[in-house]
């Protein structure tokens, strides 16, 4: 699958199922493959990515089985990971690279990660300046800028480290070196950032405090083996949820979706926009909030003003605001979102060059874009450069537009989302 076509519909109706959560994913094989004895991961997402760090801690010596999408993950220990044998390949996964990063910073041996083109692009100072504050010796390209990283770990000091970007996957890195070191890693954050890694850590057993936008993690005691569910993925869902309020008489009922407050900030930007969607049947699932959407697109949305604040709660989900945006009344602002330049693609400059091609008026600024809503979308040949998220947005701007768009680079979904395009075709059917 190299490129795909998507055609306008008038009908987006039916019941889904989003993935398992990637982030969630990621972090139940590393904090698992850490701990002493056997952990069960039920609903893992065999997505690329997530298979990503698998691959890394196979490489590492840890012993994971796969039966369908369980996990079955015999840990070695904090202690217990042996020096790879060959440089270990994080192929397009940033949350791999660099909270394995974490890890191997801790273990006393030489490792080296690397990636595909796009994550050979991607900043590493974030994590490699703390990390080498806490006493491992880690370089990289470039003057410490891009993989490969070379690390050889070895004993850690704790640190107190503020972090200049609110980040899930720097924090989420210093935590878990953190283990490795005597005394208190505490990591504060200028806005809060996804807290799965806080809310995991815990049930492995970890001595760790959440005090406002710090967490303060004790080093030097074992992490215990146990079973966790991995809920359904909202940034997934986002593009379900997002499809249904653009598609005019569209009925949908997503289900079984993580909604931890620090992911859903989508549904309060949707929310100012005019959507009305219904959480339904609320539960808790491994630690984790999650629910069932109700959504239908009754009538147009309307533009807002994205700032700052709202950011680090929507970060995944700006490319697919991007198209909510472009289908609503008035010019929408998204503005202080200048991380999006350094994802799996410069999400800024794709959502900007893609949406123009269907016929959309936007500005782009240094931090974000001004998007004029359009009475229609006009079907056109886009690209998904490279990038999962942009390709599945405008798979959602295809169906809401006239005529069928062909997507360039439609097979980057299988990073978190595959068989993403077969079931948007069974709910347009
Ligand atoms: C992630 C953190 C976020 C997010 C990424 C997954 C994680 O990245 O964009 O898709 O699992 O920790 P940043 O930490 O760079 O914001």
């Amino acid at each position: 699958m190299d490129k795909i076509e998507v055609g306008g519909t008038r009908t987006f109706r039916g019941e889904v199922s989003p993935p398992p959560d990637k982030s969630i994913s990621h972090r139940a094989v590393i904090l698992s493959s850490l701990s002493r004895g056997r952990s069960v991961v039920k609903n893992f997402l065999r997505a690329k990515d997530t298979l990503s760090t698998v691959g890394a801690f196979r490489r590492l010596g840890t012993d994971i089985r796969e039966e369908g999408d369980t996990l079955i993950i015999s840990g070695n220990g904090l202690h217990g990971l042996s020096e790879p044998h060959d440089v270990i390949d994080c192929g397009n996964s940033g949350t791999t690279i660099r909270l394995v990063a974490g890890v191997l910073s801790g273990n006393p041996f030489f490792s080296v990660l690397t990636g595909d083109d796009s994550l050979r692009t991607r900043p590493m100072a974030r994590v490699i300046r703390p990390l080498g504050l806490m006493g491992a010796e880690i370089m990289a390209r470039s003057d410490n800028r891009y993989p490969p990283i070379a690390i050889r770990g070895g004993r850690l000091k704790p640190v107190t480290y503020p972090m200049p970007v609110a980040s899930a996957q720097v924090k989420s890195s210093l935590l878990l070196a953190g283990l490795y070191a005597e005394g208190e890693t505490v990591v504060s954050e200028p806005a809060k950032s996804r807290d799965h890694t806080e809310r995991m850590l815990p049930a492995y057993g970890a001595d760790l405090k959440v005090e406002g936008l710090r967490v303060i993690v004790k080093g030097g005691r074992e992490l215990s083996p146990i079973d966790v569910e991995v809920p359904g993925d909202f940034s997934s869902a986002a593009f379900f949820v997002t499809a249904s309020l653009i598609i005019p008489g569209s009925e949908l009922m997503v289900k079984n979706v993580g909604i931890n407050p620090t992911r859903t900030g989508l549904l309060e930007v949707l929310g100012k926009m005019g959507a009305t969607i219904e959480m339904t049947n609320m539960r808790e699932i491994s630690g984790e909030p999650v629910a069932d959407l109700y959504c239908r697109g009754t009538s147009r949305l309307h533009s807002v003003d994205v700032t700052g604040e709202s950011i680090p709660s929507l970060i995944d989900e700006f490319p697919v605001l991007c198209v909510a945006a472009a289908a609503a009344e008035g010019t929408t602002t998204i503005r202080g979102a200048e991380e999006l330049r350094v994802k799996e693609s410069d999400r800024i400059k794709a959502m900007a060059s893609e949406l123009s091609k269907l016929g959309v008026e936007i500005e782009e600024y240094p931090d974000g874009l001004a998007i004029r809503g359009a009475d229609f979308l006009r079907a056109a040949e886009v690209s998904s450069h490279g990038d999962h998220r942009i390709a599945m947005s405008l798979a959602v701007a295809a169906l809401a537009a006239e005529g069928t768009t062909t997507i360039r680079g439609a097979e980057a979904v299988d990073i978190s989302f595959p068989g993403f395009f077969d079931i948007i075709r069974g709910l347009t059917a």
